[in-house]
């Protein structure tokens, strides 16, 4: 067998930074929301490096994009790779877009290298992983889980009230194949995704690569307090019904349950909060906040949403208001295929590149491929743990020895 050449900085510089340029807050960080203009220019861009790889591309009814790289063998269930290229608002350029571009590598590497694979390998863009246009994340991934079928997607409204199965329809995606997007256990292989770190774990412990073991899965819920709209001079404290500083005392609560959680991994975070009608001598008679529950232990984070909505029954005697809870979704953690995590530690030994097994508080669209297929994850170091901000960033090399770790377990798979 050929041997593998090593994976290039520059290149995956190059495409990072110009996936970058596709950004509608150049001023700010990056953002690219969902069939935006930014986001469906870098699919475009995507797909064109794909296909100067000899790929060949298919896109399913949700957008999800597939970059094949063909095996000698069609009759086997492919490996795949991947990530998602969307971002939230105001983010790095790493979240996401590193995991397709290791995957680019990744197929550069053993085309140069002449190895030829049994097994064909996908490079997958996941249809929209951040919940930014549409609350509900992974919806690539979800759909391919059979967990978000063309009705559901007529159910999800983005802020101007367009539904995802409208926007899919318009821009051309064949939403009567809805049904089609859903794959079962064997059709795929295995799928190794790599990550930004998003924790400062790998940077504290000075490793290069982490191996996850758990995906920790979020609970979303959308609270609604409804309070009493008044005069904010003219109403006495002891009159009023303030639907924000209930939804505060919510909040505060949830913090509580979130510090005090026995689980071995828990966050709790309020991210989005609609204060209505938002004036300055007005006091608010709703508010609209989000509620993000993260855990690798399902039945901890059930009972933490259960000890929420306890508190929830109080504020609403003590201070008069009335609350309704929508649940967004609730996902289950995911544990990593330990063949495949094996291998990664393979690879990373043979390849002398230091390692450490971790999980991951955020969620990827590894969670919910783990439904149908093997999964696992690499993680390369992420500086001061920082993401989700303008301020990400992972050094470019630290992303090549990633890469090259994923190259070498890529090839093992597709020949197994
Ligand atoms: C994904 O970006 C997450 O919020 O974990
Ligand atoms: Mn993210
Ligand atoms: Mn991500």
């Amino acid at each position: 067998m050929q041997q593998l050449g090593k994976a290039s900085s520059a290149n995956i510089e190059t495409w990072l930074e110009t996936i970058n340029t596709y950004n509608s807050t150049p001023e700010f960080g990056t953002t690219r929301v969902l069939f935006t203009e930014p986001e469906v220019g870098a699919r475009n861009y995507v797909k064109g490096e794909m296909k100067k790889l000899g790929m060949t591309i298919h896109e399913d009814a949700i957008g999800n994009i597939f970059g094949v790289y063909p095996g000698t063998d069609a009759t086997l269930p492919p490996v795949w790779t991947g990530s998602h290229i969307d971002t939230v608002l105001n983010a790095g350029m790493f979240d996401g877009m590193s995991g397709v571009v290791a995957g680019l590598e990744a197929v550069r590497l053993i085309r140069e290298a002449g190895i030829s694979l049994r097994r064909s390998l996908v490079v997958v863009v996941y249809t929209s992983e951040e919940p930014t246009r549409f609350k509900l994340g992974c919806l690539g991934s979800r759909a391919l889980a059979g967990k978000l079928d063309a009705a559901e997607a007529a159910t999800l409204h983005d802020a101007a009230g367009t539904s995802l199965y409208e926007v899919l329809e318009q821009l051309g995606f064949p939403v009567q194949d809805f049904d089609l997007v859903k794959r079962t256990p064997g059709d795929v292989f295995a799928a190794v995704e790599l990550h930004i770190d998003q924790t400062g774990v790998l940077e504290r412990a000075g490793k290069t690569v982490g191996i996850v073991k758990t995906i920790c899965a979020p609970t979303v819920l959308e609270v609604e307090v409804v309070g009493r709209q008044s005069h904010a001079g003219g109403t006495s404290m002891e009159e009023r019904r303030d639907a924000y500083m209930a939804a505060c005392e919510l909040a505060l609560v949830l913090e509580n349950l979130g510090r005090h959680s026995d689980s071995e991994y828990t966050t709790v975070t309020v991210g989005k909060v609609d204060v209505i009608p938002n004036a300055v001598n007005v006091i608010p008679g709703k508010v609209v906040f989000s509620v993000d529950i993260r855990d690798c232990d399902y039945d901890k984070k059930n009972e933490l949403v259960v000890k929420f909505r306890q508190a929830v029954s109080k504020v609403e005697s003590e201070r008069g208001v009335g609350v309704t809870i929508k649940m967004v979704n609730n996902d289950h953690p995911m544990g990593c295929s330990p063949k495949i995590t094996q291998l990664i530690e393979k690879n990373c030994c043979q390849q002398d590149v230091p390692y450490m097994y971790t999980i991951s508080g955020a969620f990827h669209d590894s969670m919910l491929v783990g439904d149908f297929a093997p999964v696992a994850m690499i993680f390369v170091p992420s500086h001061d743990g920082i993401s989700h901000s303008p301020q990400e960033w992972t050094d470019f090399d630290d992303l090549a020895a990633g890469t090259d770790v994923l190259t070498g377990t890529l090839v093992a798979l597709a020949n197994a």
